[in-house]
């Protein structure tokens, strides 16, 4: 079996010493291949939104990105793989840019793609996030979008804090213990069939299915997981907040095939709509496209005269 590791911080930062720890003891279970990958030796382009890949869904095209650079090396890797361990730093209480870049490229994997990796059963996977501090709210809850947009179930996750300096997770022995077991956690679920893997994070979290703690408030008594869009009423019982989820919701939960084919679905009717009715916007964009024009930054000969002239 295959397992993929993907580090993406610095070379032999936190994260990435967490990683092989945990890859390392999963290799250790026997029966498992690793593969390592590092996202900084990529060449990956952010996506432009151009939509082609959900232009080409509505008209029955594969809806590939048309941009050629490593993220078909990486959707080979994903196919491949069995399992799945992704470790990135914290930047601004969410995961790195580079990380969210390559999110957003998933979809240009093509909407016919990822409808197929919703067929195949659910592979296992694990999030390890690592800040410098405490302040690392949105880091595993939106590392979790890569994990679910490639149907892998995620196992386990864990989070890391205060470990600035390169190496310094070596000083934080349960650390690098919590990632041995993540690793053998992630070993153990990706021997067993999908029904049978089970969520092994420290916290299970108040949304059943990301295990996260966020909460979007919906007005009265309601709120919403904002990774998974299942909404539920608040109470407390014993002193404890709970929710009970709308049994509808969870049915429907996007990051499985029937609630994914209907976010689609719902996508192609928008493009259907628009395409019919494109020809009445034109006048009306006019408006926008003479108001005013962009600033830009000077030309680099420009700037640097600008800074010797300043300095
Ligand atoms: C631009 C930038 C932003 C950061 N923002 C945060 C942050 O919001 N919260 C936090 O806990 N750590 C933050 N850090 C610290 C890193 O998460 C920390 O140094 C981590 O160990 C880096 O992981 P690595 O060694 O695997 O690259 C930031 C670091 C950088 C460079």
């Amino acid at each position: 079996m295959k397992l993929l590791g993907l580090g993406c911080g610095r070379r032999m930062g936190n994260s990435e010493i967490l990683m092989k720890e945990a890859l390392m003891a999963a290799e250790a279970t026997g029966d498992i291949e690793v593969e390592l990958i590092h996202l900084h030796d990529l060449k990956i382009k952010p996506c432009t939104g151009c939509e082609k890949c959900t232009m080409s869904m509505s008209k029955g095209g594969t809806g590939e990105c048309f941009q050629k650079d490593d993220m078909r090396f990486l959707k080979q890797k994903f196919t491949e793989c069995d399992g799945l361990i992704i470790s990135a730093p914290v930047f601004e209480l969410r995961p790195p840019g580079l990380y969210c870049i390559m999110n957003d490229r998933f979809l240009g994997f093509g909407p016919q793609y990822l409808m197929s990796v919703f067929q195949r059963p659910k592979r296992a996977g694990a999030l390890i996030s690592v800040g410098g501090s405490d302040w690392v709210q949105l880091a595993l809850p939106q590392m979790n979008l890569a994990m679910f947009m490639l149907n892998f179930k995620v196992v386990d996750q864990f989070q890391e804090m205060w470990t600035g300096r390169p190496g310094h997770t070596l000083f934080h022995e349960e650390a690098l213990a919590r990632a041995n077991q993540l690793g053998k956690n992630v070993a153990e679920a990706m021997k067993k069939p999908p029904a049978e893997m089970a969520f092994k994070g420290d916290d299970p979290g108040i949304c059943p299915f990301c295990h996260s703690n966020l909460l979007l408030t919906r007005g009265k008594n309601v709120v919403e997981c904002p990774i998974c869009a299942i909404r539920g009423d608040l109470a407390l019982k014993d002193g404890e907040i709970t929710v009970n989820w709308s049994a509808e919701d969870i049915r429907m939960i996007k990051w499985e095939p029937l609630g994914m084919g209907e976010h689609f679905k719902h996508i192609m009717e928008r493009h259907v709509y628009f395409e019919e009715n494109k020809e009445s916007l034109k006048p009306r964009l006019d408006k926008y496209r003479v108001y005013k024009s962009y600033s830009l930054p000077p030309k680099a000969e420009e700037a640097e005269s600008q800074v010797q002239e300043e300095g």
